[in-house]
């Protein structure tokens, strides 16, 4: 069998079983399937996980983004920080606010953003600063609130990570997650914003949805259904094991590629969820034997950096070398079911 004949892995295929199933069913049963009960539940249940106060169960990770951000006022003639390195959802979410993106660099050693690349990018007019541990590695949190400027916890790809003692979600200002099926907990589509403000969760809740009002205001419908919450419970209910599976994953492929250096980071991340990505061009080849999603152009997580994407008005766009480097050269674990 040639190089080319080889199955790629594939990326991130969702783990549901008959649990998700019967919970699913039993809301269909109940006849209640728009928001209810069980969103509720998912709500209160995210809290606890995650060590704040307050949940609102959203439609995705975007409208999330979108929400939270509306919710704390951003809109034209404001700034926020964003990487350059990640799924565009960052960038249109902003956009959708009529605010402006301002994407900065990543630290090459965690494809996380760079604190010193945000610090050059802030002016009087950012409002915020989107933080995504990518790929289930935590940020360094303190430097990034140490900055003086709101901090947006983006948790889609990371829930369940630790960050010294605390989850990460649980520092910003708000957080966000993403349910949706190549996420570490999937409900097909679905998200949640998380904040430790009563203020703001109330904000969230009303923007969220339109129904029921006595007076008009320009709101959304960003909910989410019962029947994905029902199945986002019990998903939420084996994340411990998920975790578990990948670090044990994540194990497997360091130790099969121990002599080519290729993971640098999962040695140091034990309290994340692991995920593992080349260190550098010159080195790719060495990927090729295993036929890796990452080494593939068409890989689906090789995102476009946002200062290359050209879909909406950004306040650079300048080089980012590290960004640049970065596309095409990462690979999620989650999912991944080695022979
Ligand atoms: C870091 C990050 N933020 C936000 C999102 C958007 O989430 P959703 O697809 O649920 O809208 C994604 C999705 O890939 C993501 O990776």
């Amino acid at each position: 069998m040639t190089i080319e004949n080889l199955p790629f892995i594939p990326h991130s295929r969702p783990t549901l079983g008959e649990e998700e199933a019967r919970a699913a069913a039993a809301v269909v049963a109940s006849g209640h399937v728009a928001e209810g009960p069980a969103v509720a539940a998912f709500e209160r249940e995210l809290c606890t996980h995650v060590g704040v106060a307050h949940a609102v169960a959203v439609s995705s990770g975007t409208a999330a983004l979108h929400v939270v951000l509306a919710a704390m006022g951003i809109g034209p003639g404001d700034e926020v920080v964003i990487p350059s390195f990640v799924c565009s959802a960052l960038l249109n979410a902003v956009a959708y606010t009529g605010a402006v993106p301002v994407p900065a660099d990543i630290d090459a050693a965690t494809l996380n953003l760079d604190p010193q690349e945000v610090e050059r990018r802030l002016s009087r007019r950012t409002r915020a600063v989107i933080l995504p541990h990518m790929f289930g590695l935590p940020a360094d949190l303190d430097r990034f609130i140490g900055l003086g400027v709101p901090v947006i916890e983006d948790c889609a790809q990371s829930i369940g990570a630790v960050h010294g003692s605390r989850p990460v979600g649980s520092c910003g200002q708000a957080s966000v997650f993403s349910f949706y099926a190549t996420k570490v907990i999937a409900t097909g589509e679905g998200g949640m914003v998380a904040t430790r403000s009563r203020e703001l969760a109330a904000r969230v809740n009303d923007l969220k949805t339109y129904d029921r009002r006595d007076e008009h205001a320009t709101r959304f419908n960003f909910k989410l259904t019962d029947i994905q919450a029902a199945i986002g419970r019990v998903q939420l209910g084996r994340l411990n094991t998920f975790i578990g599976r990948r670090r044990a994953i994540a194990r497997r492929y360091c130790s099969a590629f121990r002599r080519a250096h290729l993971f640098p980071v999962c040695a140091r991340c034990r309290r994340g969820l692991h995920r593992i990505h080349p260190p550098g061009r010159g080195r790719r080849h060495r990927l090729r034997p295993a036929r890796l999603h990452s080494a593939a152009p068409s890989s689906q997580t090789g995102r476009v950096p946002p200062h290359g994407a050209g879909l909406a008005p950004v306040r650079f766009n300048p080089h980012l070398p590290v960004a640049d480097g970065c596309r095409c050269r990462t690979n999620h674990l989650r999912g991944i079911r080695p022979a």
